[in-house]
């Protein structure tokens, strides 16, 4: 891959990870570019979601896995145990595949964060939560209902809602396990759009099914098979020249 300007926010190093005795992630060697959107392709059960939960250590809450080899985020081994996981969620936060808003406010929602941070002035309050609300692309909907549950919102907001809950509290990164495959191909444009504008502050990785989605959202597409990284590259390369035969197949179809 010709990273020409190669700044890297995420490096794995002979990552892998274990569920009992049997490995999810084989020996995973993969760099992620600072402020660009990265996708994570490839067939049910070959790991992706395990991939993505191991940038925030969120698969320490599955009990039977293990992990070996080094993750480095900012050069920081994040495997470590004495790693700060409160910490690291707030650098490298979540957006999961169902929507998952708390059974509160929407106001509450995307201040639930700044509160646990122990954020008490209620001016700031207010003000952050609007602003990530914006950033969302939310704020246009709900900026005058925002004392409703956020329960009562549609699918695609509720996604943009906790997408709104994860900026608020300033990451660095954020990780998105399929977060357009409960949404209508509206909501799902307006999520695009979004992430493509969120990549000038963030850095996002992105794992989906849809391989119209990766081709239109991420600069560069890893391609997973088995717990093995097969190909990782500029999306282009992937989509029109890949590599490897294997990864030729599972973009035209011929598997997965
Ligand atoms: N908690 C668990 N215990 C045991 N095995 C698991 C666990 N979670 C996942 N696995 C296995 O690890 C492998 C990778 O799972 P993972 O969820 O990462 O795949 P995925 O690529 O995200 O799949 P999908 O596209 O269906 O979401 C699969 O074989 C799965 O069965
Ligand atoms: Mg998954």
């Amino acid at each position: 891959m010709e990273d020409k300007n190669k700044n890297l926010i995420i490096q794995t190093e002979n990552f892998q990870l274990f569920y009992g005795d049997k490995p999810a992630l084989k020996h995973i060697n993969m760099g992620i570019i600072k402020n660009r959107v990265t996708a994570i392709i490839g067939p049910s059960g070959c790991g992706k979601s395990t991939l993505l939960r191991a940038f925030n250590r969120m698969n320490d809450l599955i009990s039977n896995a293990r992990s070996e080899g080094r993750i480095l985020i900012d050069e920081e081994d994040i495997c470590n145990k004495d790693t700060d996981l409160v910490a690291l969620r707030r650098k490298v936060g979540m957006v999961f595949q169902k929507p998952n808003p708390f059974p509160m406010s929407i106001y509450e929602n995307v201040a639930f964060g700044l509160k646990i941070a122990g954020e008490k002035d209620r001016a700031r309050l207010v003000q952050l939560v609007e602003k990530s609300l914006r950033q969302a692309a939310l704020w246009d909907e709900v900026g005058d209902i925002l004392d409703r549950s956020a329960l009562t919102l549609s699918g695609g907001q509720q996604q943009r809602l906790c997408l709104a809950r994860a900026l608020v509290i300033e990451p660095e990164i954020i990780l998105m396990d399929e977060p357009a495959s409960a949404l209508d191909p509206i909501s799902t444009a307006k999520l695009e759009a979004l992430i493509n504008n969120l990549k000038k502050d963030y850095t996002i990785v992105i794992v989906t099914h849809n391989m119209q989605q990766a081709a239109r959202v991420a600069d560069y597409t890893a391609f997973l098979l088995l717990g093995e990284l097969v190909e990782y590259d500029e999306t282009r390369k992937i989509f029109t020249n890949p590599t490897d035969k294997r990864t030729e197949d599972y973009i035209t179809g011929r598997f997965g």
